[in-house]
């Protein structure tokens, strides 16, 4: 049932592109750049009345609400938290009937989750869920769901599933400027022309299989990783950092790159290999300069950019070149992959069990 894959983890990886596909199926409505998202249980009204955003989610989820943040804040310009559900649930969070909580989960049975949903709707809020398990708790309670159409994610380490709440994000964003009219017909129509061509850029950038194992030799044995983005990548960077963890067992960190010099910085040295998500685009110039702070400190740089990219080539130890937007806001969604693959080849090389690694569970039903 792997599909002649070594693991469940490398098929759901290259199920992306399907994936996506998907996910965005029989939703848009191109003539009209909007999107229908059957199951939102939302009218333009009461997307009209919304004053605040919380998007609240554990783990990677978690890391696809801070993408989140920032598409929702970009296009329809209403405030946006983005809370990990453990901490929500034990402050004293501000929540009432104008808020908008939205509850990220793969499963839609994590408990830490499941009860920050419960808690905002006792102090009124309105309740929505981007959920991959149909009829999931978190997906029955809530008052409405976009699903993504994932398919059942059997790796541990969650791919296909983070990529498409990307997705199930990007589809909501354009469904609530279109609502709110901050968004203008022609705005929206380019959106989804970009969404349309992601998973043909997804599988242009599973190309970089082969290469990324290559790599992955070569960095086995580093005790530490940092990986470094910013704006819309950072979030990546986290997605990145946590993959290694989880499944190779290497330390691994996520930072915002322009965050670097107030720290972490001082641990630059030739042990730490530093992957740097660059790809051309709005902080281009930003992230550029902050590569160069770690060349400069002789850190062994493994950029991820945009393909054909000679500037950032002939700076750095390994380039992963990849196919990417110009709009940058799918970008994520395609950097993605380079992130997933050289967990799950440093994992490989390292001979531990990938789909299932130690003390992990796919999904967590304890607080
Ligand atoms: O099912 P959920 O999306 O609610 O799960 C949240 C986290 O437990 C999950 O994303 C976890 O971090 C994964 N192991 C990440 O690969």
């Amino acid at each position: 049932e792997k599909g002649g894959y070594k693991h469940f983890m490398l098929k759901e990886i290259f199920e992306q592109p399907r994936a996506v596909r998907d996910t965005i199926a029989g939703r848009l409505r191109e003539e009209a750049g909007d999107v229908y998202l059957e199951d939102l249980s939302l009218n333009d009204e009461q997307l009209n009345g919304v004053e605040r955003i919380c998007i609240i989610a554990c783990g990677t989820s978690w890391h696809a609400a801070l993408v989140g943040k920032f598409l929702i804040e970009e296009h329809c310009r209403v405030p946006v938290d983005v809370d990990i559900a453990s901490e929500f649930r034990y402050r004293n969070p501000v929540i009432n009937n104008k808020t908008l909580v939205m509850l990220i989960s793969q499963s839609g049975e994590t408990a830490d989750t499941l009860a920050a949903m419960r808690e905002s709707r006792r102090r009124g809020a309105t309740c929505i869920a981007i959920c991959n398990v149909v009829d999931s708790s978190i997906a029955r309670e809530a008052d409405g769901v976009v699903y993504t159409h994932a398919g059942p994610e059997i790796g541990v380490a969650s791919t296909k599933a983070f990529v498409t709440q990307l997705v199930a994000l990007y589809l909501f964003t354009i469904r609530l400027g279109r609502a709110r009219q901050i968004m203008d017909v022609e705005r929206g129509r380019k959106m989804i022309a970009a969404l349309v061509r992601v998973p043909a850029l997804m599988e242009e950038t599973l190309k970089l299989n082969e290469q990324v194992e290559k790599v992955a030799r070569n960095y086995l044995h580093a005790r530490d990783f940092l990986y470094l983005g910013r704006g819309m990548n950072y979030p990546i960077a986290l997605e990145g950092a946590l993959k290694l963890k989880e499944i190779s067992y290497i330390h691994a960190e996520g930072y915002p790159a322009g965050e670097m010099k107030h720290g972490p910085i001082a641990l630059i040295d030739e042990n730490m290999p530093v992957v740097v998500l660059v790809p051309e685009g709005d902080n281009y110039e930003k992230v550029f300069s902050n590569m160069e702070e770690v060349i400069a400190r002789g850190g062994r740089v493994i950029a991820v950019c945009s393909a054909g990219d000679e500037e950032v080539k002939k700076k750095v130890e390994v380039a992963l070149e990849v196919a990417c937007e110009d709009d940058d806001d799918v970008n994520p969604i395609i950097l993605s992959i380079p992130m997933q693959l050289l967990a799950y080849h440093v994992a490989v090389l390292k001979g531990t069990d990938v789909d299932q690694p130690r003390n992990l569970a796919k999904s967590v039903t304890v607080e």
